[in-house]
């Protein structure tokens, strides 16, 4: 009886061992330990047993019988943890993985600019103003002091709707829009960034459509040292400490004294490149004091209010700002030319 019991319990402990799973645990436990189990019928058979060996088989199966309950326990764990652990592996994700990237769009380099110069300006107090591009020619060129016939349309070879509706070509009838919806009050600060249409032909540094921002100030005691203050902190905020400006005299119908503005380029500072054209500058903006005429048509008196105007070409600051040599580059939406500005945007 003795070393059936002992021999039982080894096969028991070895048939524990040899489970993977709790339903194989679970046989195991009924083989040994249920109603008709092993085990269970060993003790039945003890109570045939002479009384004074029955304490002692009696304890020899207690043990058996706590040594497998404890396997069982222990391999029941054992499983439970396993179980655990290829459920884990199982649901691991790889995250070494490369990713279906989603193609971000980016900010067009010209919009990066406006955006710059909008900063700049408000910066010192302007405020952002619009206007339409669909312009009458009273707005775009008699308010301005450009009537029929005036030379200086020739210069705007122009986009017509109709006999009197135009694309427009500059930003500068915004100036009279914002002077007129103020009616006389001053101080009046804004500039307005848009698009501008003229029937130039498409060259490396024209296009038939372009961008212009307009800035107008209207106040007393203004001069062309505020003029060409504000041109100088535009310059050197743009492009850096160094920027210099320079105003060449020239004419607009509707400043007086007019200027042509250059700024010293910021391609190769000064010395003399391509964009440059070996000049070391590059012109970017036409300015000047609003003439009377155009103040005094909007409703100012041109004896006590003095007013700047500057029409700036956002091309030319792009191509500055990025030495980009030529223009139509903007506008033909080739990717490796725009990917290039991510980084910066
Ligand atoms: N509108 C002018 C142009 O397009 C530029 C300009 C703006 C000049 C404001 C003077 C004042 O050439």
């Amino acid at each position: 009886m003795d070393f059936r019991l002992d021999a039982l319990g080894e096969e028991a402990l070895l048939d524990v061992r040899r489970c993977e799973d709790e339903p194989s645990l679970h046989a195991v436990r009924v083989r040994y330990l249920g109603k008709k189990g092993l085990l269970t019928l060993a003790i039945r058979e003890m109570a045939q047993q002479h009384p004074e060996q029955r304490a002692r088989i009696g304890k020899q199966i207690n043990d058996v019988k706590h040594a497998l309950e404890a396997a069982i326990m222990a391999k029941r764990d054992d499983i439970v943890a396993q179980g655990i652990a290829r459920k884990l592996a199982e649901e691991t994700i790889d995250v070494t993985l490369p990713g279906r990237t989603e193609r971000l769009g980016a900010v067009h380099p010209l919009m990066h600019v406006i955006e710059e110069i909008e900063h700049i300006f408000v910066g010192m107090g302007y405020t952002v103003a619009e206007g339409p591009e669909v312009e009458t020619d009273y707005y775009n060129f008699e308010a301005l002091n450009i009537p029929e016939h005036h030379p200086a349309r020739a210069m705007h070879d122009s986009f017509y709707i109709d006999e009197t509706t135009l694309l427009r070509t500059q930003t500068s009838p915004v100036q009279i829009r914002t002077m007129q919806r103020c009616g006389g009050a001053i101080p009046i600060k804004i500039i307005c960034p848009g698009k501008v249409y003229r029937r130039d032909d498409d060259d490396p540094t024209h296009s038939h459509q372009f961008m212009q921002v307009e800035g107008l100030v209207v106040d007393t005691h203004l001069s062309m040292a505020h003029l060409k203050g504000t041109l100088a902190h535009f310059a050197r905020t743009m492009f850096g400490s160094h920027s210099r400006v320079r105003l060449r005299p020239s004419f607009f119908p509707f400043t007086e004294p007019s200027v042509e503005v250059d700024i010293s380029c910021a391609v190769c500072g000064g010395v003399g490149c391509r964009v440059c054209k070996q000049s070391g500058w590059v012109e970017v903006l036409g300015a000047g004091m609003v003439h009377p005429d155009v103040l005094a048509r909007c409703g100012y008196d041109p004896t006590v209010v003095r007013a700047f105007a500057f029409g700036v070409g956002v091309e030319r600051i792009a191509m500055l700002r990025y030495g980009i040599e030529d223009i139509r580059h903007f506008y033909t939406n080739d990717r490796a030319f725009l990917q290039q500005f991510r980084m910066r945007l």
